[in-house]
């Protein structure tokens, strides 16, 4: 039988519930000794390969971080930020609580536990440079106009090029485009892109489809985010998009030092015409609290919410939304039979919009009757660095000074055959795993 491990279930039931969310006993975590004691750590052998998997997206000459980490030149001067950036995981963002939940993520870029003691160490050693002979040939960045879905039907962009100063604080705003759709299109794949040149200044961009301008909620698109290139739907899967839709771009902008012009994109891909994907994908803005009460300098003010799913459904990713104030959230499963697993938590940090998509094999499976329960914290303290002021009470609303709690959930729907059959081969899989 499975030990208990948290607020999980236990018992039959327990691993039951485990398979049905996908989620497998926690190996206990070994405080790795990198490179054992004697080898010594160094940047060519160890650390550059490290920085090249997970970093480089980001940091180097003309991306978003504020430095390159292409080169023992480069890193040397940051040795100290790192080993303290990624031993807090504050760096790679990736916020997932790895303690509790499911742990199978598509693009997940965070590092395990073996390259964090990999990175601290070579730090701890006095960042040694190593053999240039074992350093990695450069990695190679795909080209910034190439669309990784392949060439879309049909390219929408916001309305007006937007000019980036040089020098400014962080700008997030909305922009709407009418897509041009005279008829209801279903699609299979979708990419947000910044233009080549603005690609330096977007931190991140999320797409939405909406009816009207002013509608708060509407099917989440896509997001942008560097070292994620685009969604292609999973086989007889699809999203529709509406005659008319308008398309919704969230972006966050960030000055880089010269003045840079961008016109971010989203490119769709669609089914041919009359032909429609067995499925619908849904990506919904779930379990939103319009009550939220966050007194004036208040820390970890808990708030809940609830939303019923009427049918089976196959949970395919999610992406908490808060505003400044916000902290954490998690989702938990409460199942029909009153039993309560908890999906995902992750810490929540207004600079990074982190969609977490789960790998196929670890997708939850809820079936109908399933509460989604979202449990949300909100910091109101001046600790939290984007406070816009801890004197302030703060409930629910539009202005980003106001604050928010609900979930942007992707799934689709199973009747139940499907949803049996999708049980019985989780639970195939988590027994051979078991062997
Ligand atoms: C998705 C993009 C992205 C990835 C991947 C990424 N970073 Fe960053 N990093 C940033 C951005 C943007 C900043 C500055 C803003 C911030 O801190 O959020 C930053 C800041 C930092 C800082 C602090 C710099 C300072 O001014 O003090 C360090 C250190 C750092 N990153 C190290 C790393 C390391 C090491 C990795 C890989 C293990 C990594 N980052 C992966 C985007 C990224």
């Amino acid at each position: 039988m499975k030990a208990s491990i948290g607020t999980r279930s236990v018992g039959s039931f327990g691993v039951v519930a485990l398979a049905l969310l996908g989620v497998s006993t926690l190996s206990a975590v070994t405080p790795a000794a990198a490179g054992g004691q004697n080898a010594e750590v160094t940047f060519t052998k160890d650390v550059a390969p490290i920085l090249q998997a997970s970093c480089q997206t980001c940091h180097r000459e003309g991306a978003i971080a504020p430095m390159s980490l292409m080169t023992y030149e480069d890193a040397r001067p940051w040795a100290r930020a790192i080993k303290e950036k990624v031993s807090t995981r504050m760096m790679p963002p990736w916020y997932i609580d790895r303690n509790v939940g499911v742990q199978s993520f598509k693009y997940d870029r965070s590092l395990s536990d073996d390259q964090i003691a990999t990175l601290v160490a070579w730090v701890d050693a006095g960042a040694p440079r190593g053999n240039p002979s074992d350093m990695p040939p450069p990695r190679e960045f795909a080209d910034r106009d190439r669309w990784h879905i392949g060439e879309p039907d049909l390219v929408i962009p916001i309305p007006e090029p937007f000019v980036v100063p040089a020098e400014g604080a962080n700008w997030w705003g909305d922009f709407f485009s009418d897509s041009g759709l005279t008829e209801d299109r279903w699609i299979k794949a979708v990419e947000t892109k910044p233009s080549a040149e603005g690609f330096p200044v977007v931190h991140h961009a999320v797409t939405r489809l909406q009816e009207t301008e002013d509608a708060d909620t509407g099917d989440f698109l896509n997001e942008y985010a560097q070292g994620k290139n685009g969604d292609v739907f999973p086989p007889g899967t699809g999203r529709l998009v509406k005659a008319g839709s308008i398309i919704r771009f969230n972006l966050h902008y960030a000055s880089i030092g010269k003045e840079t012009t961008d016109r971010t994109s989203v490119g769709l891909t669609f089914y041919p015409k009359g032909e429609e994907p067995e499925k619908e994908l849904f990506s919904r803005a779930l379990a939103q609290n319009f009550d939220l009460d966050i007194p004036p300098g208040e820390d970890n003010v808990r708030h809940d919410s609830y939303h019923p799913f009427t049918t089976n459904v196959r949970l395919t990713g999610f992406q908490p939304h808060l505003h400044n104030r916000g902290k954490r959230q998690c989702i938990e499963a409460i199942l029909p039979d009153g039993n309560t697993q908890t999906i995902s938590c992750a810490n929540w940090d207004f600079g990074w919009h982190i969609v977490y998509n789960y790998a196929d094999d670890a997708q939850p499976l809820l079936p109908k009757g399933t509460f989604l329960h979202t449990i949300t914290w909100h910091d109101n303290s001046s600790a939290n660095r984007w406070n816009p002021d801890p004197r302030n009470w703060a409930g629910f609303g539009q202005r980003s000074s106001d604050d928010m709690s609900f979930t942007w959930t992707s799934y689709y729907e199973l009747d139940d055959e499907e949803f049996a059959a999708a049980v019985e081969e989780r639970k195939a899989m988590t027994d051979n795993n078991d062997e």
